[in-house]
């Protein structure tokens, strides 16, 4: 396909659009509250009103007001409703021509929507996740043209480089850095592997992604592909994901009939195929060498690293692995440039990040913020704070590898190294806001309880270092411990995080760490003196 006919396909997709447009979410959060049900209401009224030439209605992605849904957005009037029943339905379409429909309105000029900056998330809830001419129509697939064809492979490497782009997954490491030790592996078979395994207690992000948009992570894998000279990718993502599987192989299957995955991609010497494995759901999976060894048919089980799989990877060969929420970003890095990319966010910290943010407070759902932003603006902002009222005691980022945060620390900017000086991470996005109804010990007993479960066993201090610090806090919490036990708690986190195999282990003390620096009173008040 030439560059002008890929033009001419969006122009002819967007021709085709009718005037109004109602949007209504088939995500899963949506979809658990009838959203198809509305959806169906809102094609019948189209129908019995003859509406079809102005009016049609499209099941799209997460709008990201989850806790409200069933969400409908209709434009160009871009009225947004909330909690939309089947009976309402009829209602909205119906005030596309005149008077105003009984679903209740949601508040698109609350801070929750207008402080939110889209880059990963900009066509989520606004196009149709199953249909890849609405990809097209909004720009898809340009910049993987623009790369075949106006790029060579280390250019685009430079361009990653140059934007200052930080892997979403966890630890933040340079991308483009990753994507030049694989492109400098001698040429040969590479791979890149997609890793949507997201295992995160309270995440979602990177399923929201793959439900909303999966053409854009296809997108961006297609391009790493070429900058680091791979001819194959695998998406690797839980079977608790059906939705984002179904909609991702649609996406393949679609890019394959196009010419835009596959062989001679626009006619060019470029070949790329993408194949999906699903998880099973175990978290440890998410680690890049258990993920590896379950791709190859293997027990999920972490290994020493080095080897990185940049330079021996998925069946020993070099290896590129990044999360879906990096890849995201790609299509649009190039589109916009490096610079603009990097102007966005803190030194060090470029772009945005998606967090789901959940817990105790008014509005929760998923946004996509500029780093830099504090989490007092998050949470008192664009969260409207804890319901009735109520006070901040504690804020959880980064799930059962990250921190819990106390309020004196609320307007430290959000990024990777402010939150890790908290003793905290960025993690891939997990934000949860705790009241002062809280206890802080049975939150650390909950982290550890989920890492327990999850742990391999591979390595001794990770199988049986968070069994016994898990048994310690439930002595604490059952006021049967003393002072003495406090100290050995946190003896046995300082060891296993330093000798544990994998990252599970290494940060599964993170929570009862921070909640032993910053509430350590409520420790005290537990336990008995020696
Ligand atoms: C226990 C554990 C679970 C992880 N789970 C995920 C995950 O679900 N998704 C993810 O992208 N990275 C996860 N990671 C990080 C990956 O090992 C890897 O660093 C990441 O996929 C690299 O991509 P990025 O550079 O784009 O962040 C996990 C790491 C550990 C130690
Ligand atoms: S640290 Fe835990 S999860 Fe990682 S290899 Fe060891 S036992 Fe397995
Ligand atoms: S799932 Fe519908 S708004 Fe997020």
């Amino acid at each position: 396909m030439e560059q002008s006919e890929l033009l001419e396909l969006a122009e002819k997709e967007r021709q085709s659009q009718k005037p109004v447009r109602i949007h209504c979410c088939t995500s899963t959060g949506c979809r658990a509250a009838a959203s198809l049900e509305v959806q169906k209401s809102m094609e019948k009224a189209v129908e019995d009103w003859g509406l079809e030439n102005q009016v049609e209605v499209l099941g799209v992605g997460c709008m990201g007001f989850c806790g409200y849904g069933p969400m409908v957005a209709v434009s160009p009037s871009e009225q947004l409703y909330q909690k939309v029943t089947p009976e309402q339905g009829e209602s909205i379409v119906k005030a596309v021509n005149q008077g105003e429909a009984t679903a209740e309105k949601a508040d698109s000029n609350h801070p929750f929507f207008t402080r939110q900056l889209k880059i990963v998330r900009e066509h989520s809830g606004q196009i149709d996740p199953e249909k890849i001419g609405e990809y097209l129509a909004v720009g898809g697939y340009q910049s993987l043209y623009q790369v075949l064809y106006e790029m060579t492979p280390a250019e685009v490497v430079n361009e990653i480089m140059k934007s200052g782009l930080r892997g979403r997954g966890g630890a933040g490491y340079p991308t483009g850095l990753k994507w030049q030790t694989v492109a400098k592996m001698p040429p040969g078979q590479k791979y890149v592997i997609c890793n949507g395994d997201e295992g995160d207690p309270g995440a979602f992000m990177d399923r929201s992604v793959l439900e909303s948009d999966p053409h854009r992570v296809l997108e961006g894998m297609a391009i790493a592909g070429y900058a680091i000279g791979a001819d194959r990718g695998f998406i690797y993502v839980r079977a608790e994901y059906p939705l984002a599987i179904t909609r991702l192989q649609k996406a393949i299957n679609q890019a394959k009939g196009q010419g835009i995955l596959g062989t001679q991609i626009f006619g060019s010497p470029f070949d790329f195929r993408i194949d999906i494995r699903v998880g099973a759901g175990a978290f440890v999976c998410g680690e890049e060498t258990a993920l590896i060894a379950s791709v190859e048919g293997k027990r999920g089980t972490p290994r020493p690293r080095p080897p990185y799989p940049a330079v021996s990877g998925l069946w020993g060969e070099p290896t590129l692995i990044n999360n879906v929420e990096t890849l995201a970003n790609i299509p649009t890095i190039i589109k916009k440039g490096a610079d603009w990319f990097a102007s966005i966010g803190t030194e060090k910290s470029k772009g945005t990040k998606i967090f789901s943010l959940t817990g105790k407070i008014e509005y929760n759902g998923l946004i996509e913020v500029p780093m830099g932003i504090s989490l007092r603006e998050i949470i008192e902002e664009m969260g409207g704070g804890i319901p009735n009222g109520g006070k901040v005691k504690a804020v959880q980022t980064g799930g059962p590898s990250g921190g819990c945060i106390p309020p004196d620390a609320l307007d430290t900017p959000v990024d990777y190294e402010s939150l890790a000086k908290l003793g905290s991470i960025m993690g891939s996005g997990g934000m949860v806001v705790m009241d002062e109804e809280t206890s802080m010990v049975e939150v650390a007993k909950f982290y550890m309880g989920f890492c327990q479960e999850e742990s391999c066993g591979k390595c001794i201090p990770c199988r049986v270092g968070t069994v016994q610090i898990y048994e310690l806090l439930n002595r604490i919490l059952n006021q049967e411990a003393t002072s003495t036990d406090l100290k050995k708690l946190e003896q046995l986190c300082q060891m296993v995080k330093q000798t544990s195999l994998c990252g599970l282990g290494q940060s599964a003390p993170n929570p009862v760490l921070s909640t032993l620096q910053y509430f350590q009173d409520e420790y005290t008040a537990l336990v008995k003196g020696d």
